[in-house]
């Protein structure tokens, strides 16, 4: 498969290899990186490749597929991760994002999200794009309510990690909704 990278005005969506462990080691061990995150901060560098396996076993089975986020001016730097972690033609897109802090709150997500979204009805087929949201996590919320996503409820105690229940809010997307 010829991985599908993908481009904006500022940024590239780039296949991860593991040269680009370290800088995501840097966004993965960092506390307010994951206070949203379903899993704990980083300890080292192992739990980097773990993820790195992860994701490529998703793209191997066709389940998943994630893109580092790069900026232009700055390509030596992976400064994001996007994944749907879930998809499948004609059904379900199931989605996260990420960002190192430093880069946070100059629309970067929003831009990348434009891509990433239209790559996922046009070229993984799916009809509804899901996004799950802690309580608290404004500015996921915010991303998605600029891009139209529809907040549709809490979903009490939907999932387990961080050795407890956790609540969401879900978020979609639906095909026809989608303005590209
Ligand atoms: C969520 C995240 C990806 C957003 O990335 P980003 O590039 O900073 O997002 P954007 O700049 O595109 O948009 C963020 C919006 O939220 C707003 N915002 C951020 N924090 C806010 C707060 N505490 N209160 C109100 N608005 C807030 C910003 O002002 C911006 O809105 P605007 O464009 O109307 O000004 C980033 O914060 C992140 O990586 N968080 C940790 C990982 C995470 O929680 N991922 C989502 C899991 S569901």
């Amino acid at each position: 498969m010829i991985f599908p990278e993908l481009t904006t005005e500022r940024l590239q969506l780039i296949q991860l290899q593991t040269q680009h462990s370290e800088a995501l080691f840097d966004i993965f061990k960092n506390e307010a990186c994951m206070k949203y995150w379903d899993d704990e901060p980083y300890q080292d560098l192992k739990n980097v490749g773990r993820l790195l396996e992860i994701l490529k076993d998703r793209i191997t089975q066709q389940t998943g597929i994630s893109w580092g986020l790069i900026l232009k001016e700055k390509p030596d730097e992976v400064i994001g991760l996007l994944t749907y972690n879930h998809y499948q033609k004609n059904g379900l897109g199931i989605i996260g994002y990420i960002l190192n802090q430093k880069y946070w709150g100059h629309g970067i997500i929003t831009e990348a999200l434009d891509v990433f979204i239209q790559y996922g009805f046009h070229t993984l087929g799916v009809h509804r794009i899901e996004a799950h949201v802690e309580s608290g996590n404004i500015a996921s919320e915010k991303v998605l309510q600029k891009i139209g996503f529809q907040k549709e409820g809490l979903m009490r105690d939907r999932a387990f990690y961080k050795n407890k229940h956790q609540s969401y809010f879900m978020y979609s997307l639906l095909h026809n909704e989608f303005k590209k």
